[in-house]
């Protein structure tokens, strides 16, 4: 069984919603580790919760990025994790992990990539005023939110919508499409051909 480790920041819904696939039988796969660079996320306490190994790496006491992701590393390691999750993980990946783990490594997107990368994507879509707005599982790379698409779903802007219904609405989108694009990656019917990944049906 394929082995997963999820880093996240922040409240977690997204690795609720990996770890509810896992147990209801949709996703064959195990979360090893759960790593936060913030030591009082939520998503920690879901993650035991479940009895799944979480840990705190803080990424303040280590003198560079490179320094801290090779803990992260030995981590993952120590897990023999083979696929890297980013739900909710407010860093930007350095090339100690992505060299490590290249083509490995997944991210959730609240936004219809490349439209909206960066912070506060649901809000900016909102502003902007889209008519669509949506989220994006996509591979990670070195460009921020820039790596190959791997599923999108789109949710309509409504008149009487606001930014908060809108994120909401949008996360609803990203708890499905989440496990999904998990699902197809666990099961090699990914392939990457430059920018595009093609799904084998
Ligand atoms: C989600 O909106 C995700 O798309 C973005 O960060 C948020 C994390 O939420 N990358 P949660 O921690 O999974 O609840």
């Amino acid at each position: 069984m394929i082995k997963i480790a999820v880093l996240v920041s922040g409240r977690g819904s997204n690795l609720q919603a990996i770890i509810d696939s896992i147990e209801n039988g949709y996703l064959k796969a195990q979360i090893c580790v759960v790593v936060s660079d913030i030591g009082d996320a939520y998503a920690l306490e879901r993650a035991r919760k479940h009895g799944i190994n979480a840990v705190n790496i803080d990424p303040n006491v280590f003198g560079s990025k490179d320094s801290y992701e090779e803990e992260v590393l030995k981590v993952l390691k120590n897990h023999d994790v083979q696929l890297v999750l980013l739900a909710g993980y407010m860093k930007i990946l350095g090339k100690t992990l992505l060299a490590a783990y290249k083509n490995r490594i997944l991210n959730i997107h609240p936004a219809l990539l490349p439209a909206f990368p960066g912070l506060h994507a649901q809000e900016q879509a909102f502003r902007y005023g889209v008519k669509v707005a949506g989220c994006t599982v996509h591979f990670v790379d070195e460009e921020l939110d820039g790596g190959p698409i791997i599923v999108q779903k789109c949710v309509e802007v409504k008149d009487e919508d606001t930014a908060q219904t809108l994120a909401e609405k949008i996360l609803e989108q990203e708890h499905k499409i989440y496990p999904e694009a998990v699902k197809l990656f666990v099961e090699n019917r990914l392939r990457l051909e430059g920018r595009k990944v093609k799904i084998i049906r």
